[in-house]
């Protein structure tokens, strides 16, 4: 039987465990379009939009689940591709306009900013994928 006592600690650090580490969700790059639609446009053009598809057409490897964790967005084949979200992050908590015009406020609400660390998470170097040297121009256009 669990005491009274540790049954208020463990609510205490669900608590706490909830707040801090909240989990933002996904909501796919059509949703960032409509205020993106430069770098949605350029992206769509990109291998990493097809990521998927390619992966399941493969006559050197045969698909699996364990393919989606580079060939998708977090591991989904729901969120086909490599989208945004994968190098942005989840963006249910920083899409809205008032966030997102906060470049502080977006990113304490999950908005990531890539780095060469960002690509290296799938270009590993191990296998056939192969490493990639950060560069901002190969991803998608620029606004404007
Ligand atoms: C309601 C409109 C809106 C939506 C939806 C939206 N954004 Fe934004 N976003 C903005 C505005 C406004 C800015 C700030 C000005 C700019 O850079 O265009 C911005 C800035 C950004 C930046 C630049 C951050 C920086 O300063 O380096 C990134 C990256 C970004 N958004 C990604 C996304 C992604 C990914 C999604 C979808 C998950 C998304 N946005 C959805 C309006 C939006
Ligand atoms: C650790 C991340 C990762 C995993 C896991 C992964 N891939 Fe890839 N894959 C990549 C990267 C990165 C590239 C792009 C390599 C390049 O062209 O620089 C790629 C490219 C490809 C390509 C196109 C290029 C080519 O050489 O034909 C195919 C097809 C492919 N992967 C299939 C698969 C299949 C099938 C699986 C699962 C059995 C898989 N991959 C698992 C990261 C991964
Ligand atoms: C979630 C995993 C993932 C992340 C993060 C990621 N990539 Fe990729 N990238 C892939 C996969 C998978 C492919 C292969 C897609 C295909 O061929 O269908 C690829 C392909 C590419 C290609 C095309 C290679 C070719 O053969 O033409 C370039 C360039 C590239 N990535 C650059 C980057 C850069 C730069 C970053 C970081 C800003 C990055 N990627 C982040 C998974 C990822
Ligand atoms: C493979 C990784 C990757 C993917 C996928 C990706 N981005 Fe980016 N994005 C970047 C990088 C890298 C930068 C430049 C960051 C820096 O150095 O400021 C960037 C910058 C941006 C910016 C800042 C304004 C600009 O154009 O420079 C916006 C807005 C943005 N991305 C939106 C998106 C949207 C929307 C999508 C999906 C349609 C998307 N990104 C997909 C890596 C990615």
């Amino acid at each position: 039987m669990r005491t009274g006592y540790e049954l208020l600690v463990g609510a205490l650090l669900f608590a706490l465990a909830s707040s801090a580490y909240a989990q933002h969700s996904y909501i796919g790059a059509e949703k960032c379009k409509m205020c993106h639609k430069v770098q949605y446009d350029s992206w769509l053009a990109t291998k990493h939009a097809k990521a998927t598809e390619t992966a399941k057409a493969s006559t050197r490897w045969k698909f699996d689940a364990s393919c989606l964790s580079c060939h998708a967005t977090n591991k989904d084949e729901a969120l086909a591709g490599v989208q945004c979200e994968a190098c942005h992050g989840p963006g249910s908590d920083y899409r809205a306009m008032s966030i997102m015009k906060d470049r502080e406020k977006a990113i304490a609400n999950g908005l990531i900013v890539p780095t060469q660390e960002t690509c290296n998470g799938c270009h590993d170097g191990k296998d056939h994928h192969k490493p990639v040297t950060f560069d901002r121009d190969l991803v998608h256009a620029r606004k404007k």
